[in-house]
């Protein structure tokens, strides 16, 4: 039988690894080594909690916003806030000049567009009511929105040894799940997937790490108070993930507690 003492010693360490790991991976205050972010479409929502915890946990981070003298809480933050449509090529040009010579590690890709008509609503843009024009905006901002900020800040990314893209995808992408039936978003977001895989066969070479994460069912404009989770709370777990990635992990879907999902 152990004695008082043993006993002691080690419930005394175990209380001692668990305030340890607590502080390491417990909490949104990743270890900052220093690091730039850039969060696209941060003036609310998701992005606007990322940018929230960034700068608390130190990072400098680049907030972008399609309306920045709107984006009263972003700039509240202490976030640097930038112009940015992810579909204008004006937009992408001239952020491209103002961050000439930057430094950024991380680009977190999280501008989304679900549809003119919301979860919430309890309707969406079905096969027998979708437009091209509907398919073409949804592919425009969550396909091809993340592929050209990507490919427009590549040289920034080249500055930092700890290259990595996030690329903020859903659950609803997943070829392996049920459909709910917003055909613009799923199909979009899918293709999202394959630009990361894509960029992660160019870019892995180079020492980029590239993920799509699905940051789970939040209580967002998009998300609707349906929503499981509080921004906070999924952010929250999404900033140490993010900081533990390593180069295996690249060209995978993750889900934001840290579990990898199938395609
Ligand atoms: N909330 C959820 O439950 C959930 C679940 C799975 C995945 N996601 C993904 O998580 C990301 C953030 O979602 P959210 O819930 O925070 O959505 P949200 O509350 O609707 O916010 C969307 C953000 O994207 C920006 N945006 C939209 N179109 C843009 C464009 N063309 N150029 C630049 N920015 C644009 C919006 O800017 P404006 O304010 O100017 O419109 C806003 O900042 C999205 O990629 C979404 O697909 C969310």
């Amino acid at each position: 039988m152990k004695s008082f003492y043993t006993k002691f010693n080690s419930s005394y360490y175990l209380f001692l690894f668990a305030i340890l790991s607590f502080s390491l991976f417990g909490t949104a205050h990743a270890i900052n080594k220093g690091e730039t972010v850039l969060i696209t479409g941060a003036n609310r929502g998701l992005g606007l909690e990322f940018a929230k915890q960034y700068v608390k946990a130190g990072y400098k981070v680049y907030g972008t916003a399609r309306k920045p003298e709107s984006a009263t809480d972003l700039k509240a933050t202490g976030a640097e806030v930038l112009k940015l449509d992810v579909t204008s090529e004006e937009d992408i040009n001239a952020l491209v000049k103002t961050l000439k010579g930057k430094k950024i590690d991380i680009l977190i890709n999280n501008a989304g567009y679900f549809g003119p008509v919301g979860i919430g609503e309890g309707k969406m843009a079905g096969i027998s009511s979708v437009t091209r024009k509907e398919m073409t905006s949804c592919i425009n901002v969550n396909t091809l929105g993340p592929l050209f900020i990507t490919q427009a800040l590549l040289p920034n990314l080249k500055l930092s040894d700890t290259r990595r893209i996030i690329n903020i995808s859903t659950r609803s992408s997943m070829l392996s799940r049920k459909s709910h039936g917003a055909i613009g978003y799923s199909v979009s977001k899918a293709g999202l997937n394959m630009v990361t895989v894509t960029m992660n066969h160019y870019l892995s070479k180079q020492g980029f790490i590239v993920i799509s994460l699905a940051p789970g069912h939040n209580k967002t404009d998009m998300g609707s108070d349906r929503g499981k989770l509080e921004p906070h709370e999924s952010i929250s777990k999404m900033i140490p993930f993010i900081d533990s990635l390593t180069p295996k992990m690249s060209g995978q879907f993750w889900y934001y507690d840290g579990n990898k999902l199938a395609w």
